[in-house]
Order: structure tokens, then C-alpha cells, then sequence
């Protein structure tokens, strides 16, 4: 059965959006669970933007081993230069470049014509090919682009040297089957360079996303951009946790694999969300807290007799608790700790011990801990930034 890599771009697609910014230990703390969640790349970030991005882009880089890092820039020789220091630390670096294609972005945005563009794209692979393993190109608004020079420049692309060729639907604007078309052209010019991998990119405008990229997979594509939750530029882009789920229920129609651990779906989801204080709605298939919640009685009868009624995907295959545990000043430690691993934090004794007693303190004051409360906690505790224990009360009195 063929693979599909998952390139995941939560940190740099989707930090880039409103309301979703994320500083460095929080990028880290993320990074290292969409590392476990079983990605094949991982975009870290868009080092020119700022210094914090590449400061952030060399942290991932530095300590993620279990799959590769990637770092964007446009193909200009300033972003590139940036994208290489922050790649340094990596032990698989993946340089991503990019350029718009389309005449609309050509002419009006960047104020140049097709043939500078060419050349620029193609004279920054070579540079960048000298520098790093491997080199994906991105055309972007590739989905708005003529076809010819689409296939001109994608074929220039290729020859000079870029392994993974990127197709975005930048602007959410393609249907399933125009999408797919557009990979099964671009394939067949590319006859005599079977090893590129052909990758497809999709932002959510139309609500397409997800259904664009699975038309891509049956193109032929082997790399799908996606996010957690699907957050990204406007309306989000391609979410990760809608394909995996999708690939997997319906293999019997896609016939392909990840590498991801479906059960650590939810957490990942429910991570991103305390991080970034942005709730996942309730109806969001797979993660939202209704995906697996049944009211209408028959729907209930159903789902007693037999879950399959109502349930294409058992909760707990994708990481979804069975129960909630409402965190509050009369929980016990064995809460606090399997509410921490539902948020993909593994604790030791020591950890939960002095998580415990902050939780139980803040608790007295504000009734509930919510999971974004439990986070903060968690990350204090493990910088050494606790007060020193109380002098007295139930908690230090190591009364529960
Ligand atoms: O949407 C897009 O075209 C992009 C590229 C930079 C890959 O995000
Ligand atoms: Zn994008």
C-alpha cells in the first residue's frame, strides 16, 4: 500500500492567522507533540518574517529528531539565507521555497513577468540545493495558474534541482475535480521524473479543503499540507485530523497510509486549543466535543444496541475520552495527572506532586481548572518558576 507524507504546517500556516500566534516555548511544546503524533515533516516556521520566527525555527530544529524539519522562505536570496540559519541545528532539513505563478499574482503583486519569475525560482533552487539535502517548491495560487507555464516552470523546478514539487490552492477557489486534474497534467510532464513527490496544499474558502486534497491523493499526489484543527491563513487550511480520519475509514476507497497515531489525535487537538486559547468548535468532525455526542433518543437506542449505528469511528481511536473530569479543589491527584495525559503531557510523581498543590491553590479561588489553566501550570512547574509550598493547608499537608 503506497504512503502518504503528512507535512504539517499548524506552526507556520497556521500561526500565521489571527488569534493564533504562539511564542517560542509554546511552538517547542507543540512541536514536540506533533513529532509523537507521527508526521513526516514538520514546517517550523517562516524565518524571515521576524526574529522571533527564526529563533523559534532553530528551537525546533535543534531538538526534533523523529521527523523532518522544514523552514519557508520566498525565493529571494534575504529569506533564504534566513530559512538556512534557522534549518542549521537540523538533522533533516527541508528548505521550502516559494513564488507565486499565477498571472493575477505575477502582475499585480509581485510587478513582475513570467520569464523574471522563472528564472528567479529556478537560479534560488540551485543556490538552495547547494545548501540543503532537499528543496520543495511551492507555486503559489498554482490553482489559478496557466497551465503551460505551470508545467514550464514546474518541470524548470525539477531540474534544478527540487525534490518535492508543492501545487497550492492558495485561495481556496478549486473543485475536487479541477484540482485533480491539474495534478494528472502535471504528472504527465513530468513523465521522465517519477521520484518528485507532488504535493497539495488546500485552504478552506469554499469549505473544499479536505475533500480538494483527497481528490489530489487519488491523483496520484504523495504529500498533504495540513494543520491541526485546520488553522491557517482565512479560513483555515486542509485539518489534519478530517484526512487521517478520512483515509482511515474509508481505506477501503483510498487504499493509502500515514505514519500517524490516530489515538493521539485528540490530544493534539485539545493541545493547540489550550495553547492558543481558541476554542475547537463543538461541531467539528472528529475533535469537537459534539463528534461522538448522541441526544436524539433514537439515535441513543441505537448507539446502546449497537455503537456502529451511529459511529463510523470508535471515540477512543482517536484519542477522544470516554469521560470528563471536571477539575476542581475536591479532584485528586490521578485527575489532574490523566487530564494532563489527555493533553499529551506525560508527568512524573515529582511533577504532579507540585502541579497538585499549585492546581489545588488556584482552585480555592477560581472553582474550576480549565485545561489552558492546567498547561500554564504544568509549564511552570517544569521551568522551576513554583512558589515555594505553603506552610500549611490539605495540599502541602499532603492531605489528598
Ligand atoms: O497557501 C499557500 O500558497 C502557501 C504557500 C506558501 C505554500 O501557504
Ligand atoms: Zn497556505
Amino acid at each position: 500500500m503506497d504512503t502518504i507524507q503528512i507535512f504539517d504546517t499548524t506552526l507556520r500556516d497556521g500561526e500565521q492567522s489571527p488569534g493564533f500566534s504562539m511564542n517560542c516555548e509554546e511552538k517547542l511544546q507543540l512541536a514536540r507533540q506533533i513529532e509523537q503524533l507521527g508526521v513526516d515533516v514538520l514546517e517550523a516556521g517562516f524565518p524571515i518574517a521576524s526574529p522571533g520566527d527564526l529563533e523559534a525555527t532553530r528551537a525546533v530544529a535543534a531538538e526534533i529528531r523523529g521527523c523532518r524539519v522544514a523552514a519557508l522562505a520566498r525565493a529571494r536570496q534575504e529569506d533564504v539565507d534566513a530559512a538556512l540559519r534557522g534549518l542549521e541545528p537540523a538533522a533533516q532539513p527541508r528548505l521550502h521555497l516559494f513564488l507565486a505563478t499565477s498571472d493575477l499574482h505575477l502582475k499585480h503583486k509581485l510587478r513582475i513577468g513570467r520569464e523574471e519569475a522563472f528564472d528567479r525560482i529556478t537560479e534560488m533552487i540551485r543556490f538552495g540545493r547547494k545548501h540543503c539535502e532537499e528543496v520543495e517548491f511551492s507555486a503559489e495560487d498554482a490553482s489559478r495558474t496557466e497551465m503551460d507555464y505551470l508545467c514550464r516552470v514546474v518541470l524548470g523546478a525539477v531540474e534544478a534541482g527540487a525534490n518535492v514539487i508543492n501545487l497550492p490552492d492558495t485561495v481556496g477557489y478549486s473543485t475536487p475535480d479541477e484540482y485533480a486534474e491539474m495534478f494528472r497534467q502535471v504528472r504527465a510532464r513530468l513523465g521522465a521524473h517519477p521520484e518528485v513527490v507532488l504535493s497539495a496544499h488546500c485552504h478552506d474558502d469554499l469549505g473544499l479543503a479536505v475533500a480538494n486534497s483527497l481528490a489530489a491523493i487519488e491523483a496520484g499526489v504523495r504529500q498533504i499540507e495540513c494543520t491541526i484543527n485546520g488553522i491557517g491563513e482565512r479560513a483555515g487550511n486542509a485539518s489534519l485530523e478530517e484526512l487521517i480520519v478520512a483515509l482511515h475509514v474509508r481505506q477501503n476507497h483510498y487504499g493509502v497510509a500515514t505514519r500517524i497515531q490516530l489515538e493521539k489525535l485528540y490530544p493534539t487537538s485539545r493541545m493547540l486549543s489550550s495553547i492558543t486559547g481558541v476554542p475547537v468548535p463543538p461541531n467539528k468532525a472528529v475533535v469537537g466535543a459534539n463528534a461522538f455526542a448522541h441526544e436524539a433518543g433514537i439515535h441513543q437506542d441505537g448507539i446502546l444496541k449497537n455503537p456502529l449505528t451511529y459511529e463510523i469511528i470508535v471515540p477512543e481511536k482517536v484519542g477522544v475520552p470516554a469521560r470528563r473530569l471536571v477539575l476542581g479543589k475536591h479532584s485528586g491527584r490521578n485527575a489532574f495527572r490523566a487530564r494532563l495525559a489527555d493533553l499529551g503531557f506525560e508527568t512524573t510523581d515529582a511533577e504532579i506532586a507540585e502541579c497538585y498543590r499549585l492546581a489545588i491553590v488556584q482552585a480555592d479561588a477560581e472553582k474550576e481548572i480549565t485545561d489552558r489553566d492546567l498547561i500554564s501550570i504544568i509549564h511552570r512547574v517544569r521551568r522551576g518558576q513554583a512558589p515555594a509550598a505553603a506552610a500549611s493547608g490539605p495540599a502541602a499537608a499532603g492531605v489528598r
